[in-house]
């Protein structure tokens, strides 16, 4: 071959790659550069003009990761929304820019919102997030609805992704969690109307959540919060009331959540203080009963006067009664 039929496949070579560049960025521009920012230099997902490339540089890791997704990370499956050549033209745009090291264009936004958030014994800290199941036993969510898989919802297409299967979020949507500072914390959940554990220590990162204090880490559905202290009781078995439960919603008396339900045809109220020792809650229940009442305490649980198991209460004190909820050893 000749110099000149070199060149001249050389330059069309260039000729048909940077027209392939130009539809790429096209694309790029429609999909991906909420994310990405305008010219590749990162937003919500990261900056893909640096050196940093997780997924590999070469044309087929950068299409295998456009077209298979990140989901875990939030990086969208490209697959079934882009054709092949779309793919290969943004692709090559991709793989036009690495290197370019663009400033990234997200800048941290400076906040207050701590991913360590706390209360104190007269200031208690409600808030409502997915919490863990930790390992209660399924028995005790008998009103929840069981997640189940559903297909990805594809905000390119408008569309679902029949293929693409998405998990339920591994976390309890419905409850109301409590720090009182170190000494307890706890969590009760308002579908079932129970208290479903309490712990002591720190309460509370949610840096999975609510990221380092830049503004959101939330990425995929990895994002229930994690228990910092230790767990001192789980509950178990079947509701301590009979029937039907129905949340009624929470007030708070001096700043201490006070939760309102139905049980059983019930009216009751609950509130949760710390007990003398580390980490013991006290439940004080208030009901609307005119009838004797008989309970089943969970292992954890006694009465004010140290009975556990099956607890009958006369009809004046199944109006108000306590019942004590093991803390620390
Ligand atoms: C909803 C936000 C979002 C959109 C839209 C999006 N991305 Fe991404 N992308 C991400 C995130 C988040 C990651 C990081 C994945 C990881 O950390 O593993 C990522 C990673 C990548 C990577 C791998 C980077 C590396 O370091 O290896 C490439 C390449 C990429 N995206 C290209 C694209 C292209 C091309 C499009 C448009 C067709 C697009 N992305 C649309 C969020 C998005």
């Amino acid at each position: 071959m000749n110099k000149t039929i070199l060149s001249l496949l050389g330059l069309t070579l260039s000729v048909g790659l940077s027209a392939d560049v130009k539809r790429g960025q096209q694309v790029f521009n429609q999909f991906c550069a909420n994310c990405h920012g305008d010219k590749g230099q990162g937003l919500v997902g990261p900056n893909l003009t640096d050196k940093e490339i997780l997924h590999g540089s070469s044309k087929e890791e950068i299409v295998k990761v456009i077209k298979n997704g990140v989901l875990e990370k939030a990086m969208p499956a490209w697959g079934t929304i882009l054709n092949d050549s779309q793919i290969s033209d943004v692709s090559d745009y991709v793989k036009s820019i690495i290197g370019k090291n663009l400033k990234n264009g997200f800048v941290a936004v400076k906040t207050t919102v701590s991913s360590f958030p706390t209360g104190t014994l007269e200031k208690p800290y409600l808030i409502r997030t997915y919490m863990p199941a930790l390992d209660l036993d399924k028995s005790i969510f008998v009103n929840h609805g069981k997640g189940g898989n559903v297909n990805k919802y594809s905000p390119g297409s408008g569309k679902e992704d029949p293929k693409k299967v998405q998990k339920p979020i591994n976390g309890l949507p419905s409850t109301i969690t409590v720090n009182f500072g170190q000494e307890l914390s706890y969590t009760f959940d308002t579908l079932e109307c129970r208290l479903l554990y309490t712990w002591s220590g720190q309460f509370l990162d949610m840096t999975k959540y609510w990221g380092k204090g830049t503004g959101g880490g939330r990425r995929g559905f990895g994002y229930i919060p994690d228990i910092m202290g230790d767990v001192h009781f789980k509950t178990s078995g079947a509701h301590p009331f009979k029937g039907k439960v129905q949340f009624k919603g929470y007030r708070k008396e001096k700043g201490i959540p006070v939760f309102l339900y139905q049980a059983g045809g019930l009216s009751i109220s609950l509130k949760i203080t710390l007990g003398p020792k580390k980490g013991e809650a006290i439940c004080e229940y208030r009901t609307n009963s005119k009838e004797p009442l008989k309970i089943k305490l969970p292992p954890g649980i006694q009465s004010s006067s140290g009975q556990s198991g099956s607890l009958i209460l006369n009809a004046q004190q199944a109006q108000n009664f306590k019942l004590i909820v093991k803390g620390a050893k």
